[in-house]
C-alpha cells in the first residue's frame, strides 16, 4: 500500500479501473464494506482520509472530529487498499478558494436545512478529489443518503466522468448504523442509540397500513424516538428519492410510493453526539 500525502496524485492509469472511496477516516466496518465493494469491481482501490473543514459549520465538531491515523492505516493496508491519499489541509487548501460546488434543492431540506453550507463543502471537496484522482468508480453509503442524492446530482449537471456507486448502510448488532461518532457516545446514550433504527423499522413494517399518510408516518417516529429520554430529535423527515422533495403531511403513503421510493430520515442529538439514520420505502429491487 503506498500512502500519498502531497500532490500530484500519481496513479498507475494502465492498470484497469480505478475505484476511490472518500473518507474522513476513523475507519469502522461501514467504511470497509466500500473499500471490498470497490475491491471487487475495480482493479485499483484508493482510498482518501482528509477531514474537509470546508463541510463543518461553525460550532461543530471539526477540532474534535475523532482522528487515529496510524489506526487507520493499519485497517486500510490489512482491507487491501492499492494507495490511500492523506493529504493535510494546507495540501488541499493552499489558499482560500474563491471557488465552490453549491448543489441546490436537494441540499435545501433533512441535514442540508440544519447544516447550512455543509453540502457545499461536500460538493467541493468531493470535486476536488475526483480532479485529483480521476477515478472510474467511486463508492458512498447509503448511511449517508442525503449525500448520495448531491454528488449523483452535481455528477450528472456537471458531466463528472466517475459512476457513482451507492452502498448499504453497515449496523452493529443492535441495529445502530456505525458512524465515526459512535465512540463519542456515553455509555447510557450508547444503550438509546439503537431507538433510530428500531423507530425506523417501525416506519417500514407500517408504512403498507392501509390509509397510512406521510404525516402520519413521521409520527411514529417522532413518538417512538420520544421512548429513549436522552434522544433529542433534530428532525424527521419523508422524502422523495434521490430528488429529496417533502411531500405534504396528509398525502397517502401508498400514493407516493406508487410513483417511487421514499426516505425516512432522521438526526437525533444524544448529548453533543449528532447522529443520522435512514431508511428507503418501497424500494424496488
Ligand atoms: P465519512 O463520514 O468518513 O464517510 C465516508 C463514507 O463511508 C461515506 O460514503 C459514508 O456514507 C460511508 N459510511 C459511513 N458510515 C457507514 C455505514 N455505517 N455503512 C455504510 N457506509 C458508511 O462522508 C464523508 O466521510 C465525507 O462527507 C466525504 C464524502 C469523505 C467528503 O468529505
Amino acid at each position: 500500500m503506498q500512502v500519498i500525502r502531497k500532490l500530484p496524485v500519481s496513479l498507475p492509469r494502465d492498470r484497469g479501473t480505478i475505484g476511490f472511496v472518500p473518507t474522513m477516516g476513523y475507519l469502522h466496518e461501514g467504511h470497509l464494506s466500500l473499500i471490498r465493494r470497490c475491491r471487487s469491481e475495480c482493479d485499483v482501490t484508493v482510498m482518501s482520509i482528509f477531514v474537509n473543514p470546508l463541510q463543518f459549520g461553525p460550532g461543530e465538531d471539526y477540532d474534535t472530529y475523532p482522528r487515529d491515523e496510524k489506526r487507520d492505516l493499519e485497517m486500510a493496508e490489512k482491507a487491501g487498499v492499492d494507495y490511500v491519499f492523506m493529504p493535510d489541509v494546507q495540501t488541499m487548501y493552499p489558499r482560500k478558494p474563491l471557488t465552490k460546488v453549491s448543489v441546490s434543492k436537494v441540499t435545501e431540506r433533512l441535514c442540508g436545512a440544519s447544516r447550512p453550507g455543509h453540502f457545499d463543502g461536500v460538493a467541493t471537496v468531493v470535486t476536488k478529489l475526483f480532479n485529483l484522482i480521476r477515478p472510474d468508480r467511486a463508492y458512498f453509503g447509503l448511511k449517508d443518503a442525503q449525500q448520495v442524492a448531491v454528488i449523483r446530482q452535481m455528477v450528472d449537471d456537471l458531466n463528472i466522468p466517475v459512476t457513482i456507486v451507492p452502498c448499504p448502510t453497515v449496523r452493529e448488532s443492535d441495529g445502530l448504523a456505525l458512524s465515526s461518532r459512535n465512540v463519542r457516545l456515553s455509555p447510557e446514550e450508547r444503550k438509546q442509540a439503537p431507538v433510530l433504527y428500531e423507530s425506523l423499522r417501525l416506519a417500514e413494517r407500517r408504512a403498507a397500513e392501509p390509509g397510512m399518510t406521510v404525516g402520519q408516518l413521521k409520527s411514529l417516529i417522532t413518538e417512538h424516538i420520544g421512548t429513549a429520554p436522552l434522544a433529542v430529535i433534530d428532525y424527521v423527515e419523508v422524502a422523495r428519492f434521490p430528488s429529496l422533495e417533502t411531500p405534504e403531511d396528509g398525502v397517502p403513503l401508498s400514493e407516493e410510493l406508487a410513483n417511487g421510493p421514499l426516505l425516512a430520515a432522521l438526526a437525533v442529538k444524544f448529548g453533543q453526539t449528532r447522529l443520522i439514520d435512514n431508511i428507503l420505502l418501497g424500494e424496488r429491487a
